[in-house]
């Protein structure tokens, strides 16, 4: 199998190839997806809310990214696998970046590191990338900023910020960065960002003019409960799917229908 690299992406790219991204947490899931041919596995700190029941990804500590980032990689035999920096474990300074980014790398055996922000970051994502660790931008609907922000509303409708997430994604290019996500935006705006910089732009909530799409696996699958957002498909109704085989099995064993002859030593 030829394993997914941050040059092919920009091949991809350059020959109108859109990227497929999803989110992984766990070696299971991560197994099913890459089998199923996804280019890149995001091991998002979206795993705050997903995985560990939190409001935000805020609470998630840089231990807990790398317990799921070696549970994802070990599944994957294709994908790119990128890993979320988790808030507090860059925004201080460039050295605490880099300590990070290496940590990431070293105990987890992901290909590439991701992290939130434009020119606030610059000084910490040359660092990264200078030591030959590739790095994704985010910019838009920062989840790290949630608080700043104050709302889960589209960002960048009015002219100054989109001018500013601009200048914020041709810098990230310009210092080396492999792609940017960009998150909750206006499709004409993410379109034109798509236009302007080289590296392939993955959008989420960033309209169809973008090089790729990434989604959170448990909102596509249908297993996330009350999260329905415009931008988001849902693939599967994992959750009906889930509760009738639960409830059958419950049925059965109450009954005393399970296990039988055959499944008994
Ligand atoms: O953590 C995450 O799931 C993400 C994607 C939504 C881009 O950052
Ligand atoms: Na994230």
């Amino acid at each position: 199998i030829r394993k997914v690299t941050t040059h092919q992406l920009q091949e991809m790219k350059s020959r109108g190839e859109k990227i497929s991204m999803l989110t992984a947490y766990d070696y299971s899931m991560a197994r099913i997806l890459d089998a199923a041919g996804i280019d890149v596995l995001l091991v998002g700190d979206s795993a705050s809310n997903v995985m560990a029941g939190n409001e935000t990804t805020l609470p998630i500590t840089l231990d807990h990214m790398i317990w799921h980032a070696s549970s994802v990689v070990k599944a994957v035999q294709r994908a790119l696998v990128v890993v979320d920096i988790p808030f507090g474990s860059y925004q201080a300074n460039s050295t605490e970046a880099l300590k990070s980014a290496i940590r990431i790398m070293k105990e987890s055996g992901a290909h590439a590191v991701k992290v939130e922000g434009g020119r606030e970051i610059q000084e910490s994502v040359i660092r990264i990338l200078s030591a030959g660790v590739p790095v994704m931008g985010h910019l838009g609907l920062t989840p790290q900023s949630i608080y700043k922000f104050g709302t889960y509303s589209v960002r960048a409708k009015e002219q100054a910020e989109a001018e500013r997430l601009i200048e914020d994604a041709i810098m990230l290019e310009e210092c080396g960065c492999f792609a940017l996500v960009l998150e909750k935006i206006p499709a004409a705006l993410a379109e034109s960002v798509a236009q302007k910089i080289k590296i392939p732009v993955i959008g989420i909530g960033a309209g169809g003019q973008v090089d790729g799409q990434v989604l959170v696996v448990h909102d596509m699958l249908g297993i996330t409960q009350d999260f329905k957002p415009r931008f988001l498909r849902q693939y599967a109704d994992l959750n009906s799917i889930i509760t009738d085989a639960v409830s059958r099995y419950i049925a059965d064993v109450k009954a005393r229908e399970f296990p039988n002859e055959r499944e008994s030593y």
